[in-house]
């Protein structure tokens, strides 16, 4: 008698769990639940259409010396950018691949409260649009690659 009870609870475990792997089998998505990281191209989104409109006028080596030592135009600004110290910030590095907060040129866009010098674009307002900035924290939070 209580090896037949036994065997009950047994068979009824397994309808159980049976029961709740098939329930949720049938729940899981056949599309991954978490967003697929958005891709940013840095000639095409960044260069383009914000360094080179926007900051190449006093960012350049053309007929003159770079502002703030940094070139950013187009052939020019990404490696000037990516893992390359400030020139006026002990210890600030330009862009650190995977940390757009903890990057200088993003701190320097959004007006941080301890930059060096002023924020930038440095003849602005009107700096840069959310969307822009946004645009290029996640760049860099994509590793900022040379795209
Ligand atoms: C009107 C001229 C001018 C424009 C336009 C301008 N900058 Fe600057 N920038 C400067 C000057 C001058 C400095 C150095 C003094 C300072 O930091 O205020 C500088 C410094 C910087 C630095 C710090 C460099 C370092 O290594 O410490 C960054 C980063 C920067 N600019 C990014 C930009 C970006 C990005 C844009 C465009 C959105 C831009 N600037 C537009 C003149 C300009």
């Amino acid at each position: 008698m209580r090896e037949t009870v036994v065997t009950i609870r047994s068979a009824i475990l397994v309808v159980v769990v049976a029961g709740v792997a098939t329930a949720c089998g049938s729940d899981t998505p056949t599309t991954p639940s978490t967003p697929a990281t958005p891709a940013v191209s840095f000639s095409q989104q960044i260069q383009a259409p914000i360094l080179t409109p926007t900051c190449a006028g006093c960012h350049t080596d053309e007929g003159r010396t770079p502002s703030g030592g940094l070139n950013l135009k187009a052939g020019a600004s990404y490696a000037q950018l990516v893992n390359v110290a400030s020139t006026a910030k002990a210890g600030a590095t330009r862009v650190i691949p995977g940390n757009p907060s903890g990057s200088y040129l993003v701190q320097k866009l959004e007006g941080a409260a301890d930059i060096v010098g002023l924020r930038m674009p440095r003849n602005g307002p009107p700096f840069l649009t959310d969307a822009q900035v946004a645009t290029i924290r996640q760049w860099i939070q994509n590793g900022a690659p040379n795209n």
